[in-house]
C-alpha cells in the first residue's frame, strides 16, 4: 500500500502500484484542486509539484513517486492561498473558467523556485506545456512577472 507524504500529511493509498498519481490524489484523497485534462502529460492541468519541482501528475504511477518524496498540491501552496503566485492571479485577474489554473500556478511557483526573476523568454518556457483552453496566457506572463516582484519584495523587506 502507497504512503505518500502530500501536503505535509501522510497518507495511504489502497490503489494498485500503477494508479497515476493524479487518480489517487483526486480520487482516494479528494484532493480536487488537481485537474485531469488529457491523462497523457500534454496540458499541465495535473501539475503538482514533487520534491519542488513541477511534474505532471497524471504520468507518474504510485510505484514511481519516490519513497519519502514531498509532493505538494494547489491546496497545500500556501497554508492560507497567500503565495505569491495566488496573490498576483488575483491582482492581475487571471483565471477565466478557471480549469487550468491550478496547473499554471504550480508550474509557475516552481518555476519562481528556480528563478525568482525569470525573463519573459524563461516564463514563455517554462509554461509553455500548459495548456489554457480559454487563452490567459497573456494575463499568466504578466502575473508570473508580478508574482516574482512579490516575492522579491518580501524577501527585500525581510
Ligand atoms: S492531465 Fe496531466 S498533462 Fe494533461
Ligand atoms: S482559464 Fe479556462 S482553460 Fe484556462
Amino acid at each position: 500500500m502507497p504512503q505518500l507524504m502530500i501536503n505535509g500529511q501522510s497518507y495511504y493509498s489502497d490503489s494498485p502500484p500503477d494508479t497515476p498519481l493524479l487518480w489517487a490524489i483526486r480520487e482516494d484523497l479528494r484532493l480536487t484542486g488537481t485537474k485531469y485534462g488529457c491523462g497523457l502529460g500534454l496540458c499541465g492541468s495535473c501539475t503538482v509539484h514533487i520534491n519542488g519541482r513541477a511534474q505532471r501528475s497524471c504520468l507518474i504511477p504510485l510505484a514511481d513517486v519516490p519513497e519519502g518524496a514531498l509532493i505538494t498540491t494547489i491546496e497545500g501552496l500556501h497554508p492560507s492561498h497567500d503565495h505569491a503566485v495566488q496573490r498576483a492571479w488575483v491582482e492581475l485577474q487571471v483565471p477565466q473558467c478557471g480549469y487550468c489554473q491550478s496547473g499554471q500556478i504550480m508550474q509557475a511557483a516552481s518555476l519562481l523556485t528556480r528563478a525568482p526573476n525569470p525573463t519573459e523568454e524563461q516564463i514563455v518556457e517554462a509554461m509553455d506545456g500548459n495548456l489554457c483552453r480559454c487563452a490567459t496566457y497573456s494575463r499568466i506572463v504578466n502575473a508570473v512577472k508580478r508574482a516574482g516582484e512579490i516575492l522579491r519584495e518580501g524577501l527585500k523587506n525581510g
